[in-house]
């Protein structure tokens, strides 16, 4: 059977994406269901390319049982839209990045992140970058929230139903 494909987009591809990658394998697996997905993360821009993610979203993502260490930042490109499903995007600015330069008939494809966790209330996940390491314990919330609400549409939408707790 043929994977769900999932792209992860946020700017530098070193904090949000690289945890929200981590986190929806991580909840995937949980649930037994791992093997049914292709799961990435790209950045609009190729600052931190090869890089690591940030050591400060590791150390989040590690308090959360999720290893993000052998994680390597790369810059979206054009093949994606086509390799992937659904091209995940962090914040509003990212969408705006990716409507500009998505073939027509990909544009479908991309969506807000935190769509799949409305009850957060929050549309965007704020890039934690500049700031304390508090940031990222937030931003890991609401990725957490939206990571589990993905997993249960894509798994509802394809048939597979709602696991536990889902
Ligand atoms: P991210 O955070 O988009 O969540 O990976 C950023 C990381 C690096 C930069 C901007 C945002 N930067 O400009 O280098």
């Amino acid at each position: 059977m043929a994977k769900h494909r999932l792209l992860f987009i946020c700017l530098g591809n070193i904090c949000r994406s690289p945890m929200a990658e981590g986190m929806f394998r991580h909840v995937a697996n949980e649930e037994g269901v791992g093997h049914l997905f292709k799961i990435d993360s790209a950045g609009m821009g190729d600052w931190h390319k090869g890089e690591a993610p940030d050591a400060r979203a590791q150390g989040a993502a590690l308090d959360r049982g999720v290893d993000i260490s052998g994680q390597a930042s790369r810059k979206v490109e054009l093949e994606d839209f086509d390799d992937f499903d659904l091209v995940l995007a962090m914040d509003a600015s990212n969408i705006s990045d990716l409507l500009a330069i998505a073939p027509h008939e990909a544009r479908h494809k991309i969506r807000r992140f935190l769509e799949y966790a409305p009850h957060m209330g929050v549309e965007d996940v704020p890039d934690p970058y500049y700031g304390g390491p508090e940031g990222f314990g937030h931003a890991l919330d609401l990725i957490e929230a939206a990571a589990r609400g993905l997993l249960a549409d894509v798994l509802k939408e394809s048939g597979h139903g709602a696991k536990k707790g889902a």
